[in-house]
């Protein structure tokens, strides 16, 4: 583990790093962790990646138990692609506001009023959502799942308004956009950033697909997280706003110590920081619980599983085309 994080560790953390790591040895587990996790829970995690990832991690792991420290839609991906397996959340309300923006009764309606299209969802969807789908996409390969379809294909795209606008443009493809949106990221006020921006002349600005379009368009660099930590390693700059949730900095500032990252902060003045709750309910001691009772365990429902993996494997493998 990181030094200066080992440091701050309270001897309770350690302790239970310490248990934690004896019952992923004991157990054949592993542990998934999303960039918004907390710092000590992206330390006790085997894999650190963003959604597609993720994804793709799960489908290549030898473990018996898979842990998801993240959020609820990511651990019922995980299961879909394994079945088999014991999947793992160790707090069952670490749900996405972007997933609940968007109900399967309401989706079939819309599908059904505008038929001939290819639904494709964001990963930060239920099964059933996915099972009404044709294709599924994370923000790391959104424009390119858009881009494979031919040129005159009717798409749905949903339920992120933001990042359908945002792949419309890159794209230039007309698409029937599902108006919802995550809570963390549609905070993000580009009036607040051009302030930050007066402070920083120098600095980049950093936006992950979520945040609304006058955020993105003042951006210098829009992506995933995954693509947003690669862009930083990469650059020759030394200063960077990030609009996206500050939980990605743990890594930022771990792989790139001599450079300085400034969150963008919400639009709500009286907010310290833009952070997911959801994803911050994920702590060592629920972890540690979850691994010794190997519960709460996530399920699939079998009556619709078959429909909600099909659009995942068509990503995968959409993306392993592509070599994304
Ligand atoms: P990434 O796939 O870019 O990690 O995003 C997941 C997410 O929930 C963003 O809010
Ligand atoms: Fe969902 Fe937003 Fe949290 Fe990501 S940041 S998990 S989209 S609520």
């Amino acid at each position: 583990m990181e030094t200066s994080l080992l440091n701050q560790l309270t001897e309770n953390q350690s302790d239970l790093i310490e248990k934690i790591n004896a019952l992923k040895k004991k157990k054949n587990a592993i542990i998934l962790g999303h960039f918004y996790q907390r710092p000590e829970v992206q330390e006790v995690s085997d894999f650190i990646g963003d959604s597609l990832a993720l994804a793709q991690k799960a489908v290549n792991t030898s473990a018996d138990i898979i842990l998801m420290a993240g959020v609820h839609f990511m651990a019922e991906t995980v299961k879909l692609l394994n079945p088999d397996k014991k999947v793992l959340i160790p707090c069952t309300d670490a749900g996405c506001s972007l997933a609940d923006s968007c109900k399967a009764t309401d989706l079939k309606k819309f599908i059904d009023e505008n038929p001939g299209h290819t639904v494709i969802s964001y990963v930060n969807t239920t099964n059933e959502i996915k099972a009404l789908s044709d294709i599924i996409c994370t923000s790391s390969n959104a424009v390119q799942i858009v881009n494979s379809l031919p040129a005159d294909e009717k798409i749905i795209f949903g339920p992120d308004r933001n990042l359908g606008t945002f792949v419309s443009k890159q794209t230039g493809r007309q698409m029937l956009l599902w108006n919802g949106a995550c809570h963390v990221h549609r905070r993000f006020s580009a009036a607040r950033i051009a302030e930050l921006k007066s402070k920083y002349p120098a600095a980049l600005v950093l936006a992950h697909p979520e945040c609304q379009a006058d955020v993105l368009d003042i951006s210098d660099f829009v992506g995933s997280t995954a693509a947003i930590l690669n862009y930083v390693k990469n650059s020759d700059c030394k200063q960077f706003i990030i609009s996206t949730e500050p939980g990605i900095l743990h890594q930022m500032q771990k792989s790139n110590p001599e450079k300085q990252f400034i969150p963008a902060p919400p639009d709500d003045a009286t907010m310290s920081c833009n952070e997911c709750e959801y994803m911050k309910m994920i702590t060592l001691e629920n972890i540690y619980q979850a691994l010794l009772n190997e519960n709460p365990e996530v399920n699939v429902d079998a009556k619709i599983r078959d429909a909600a993996l099909r659009p995942v494997q068509r990503m995968l493998e959409i993306s392993s085309k592509l070599g994304i």
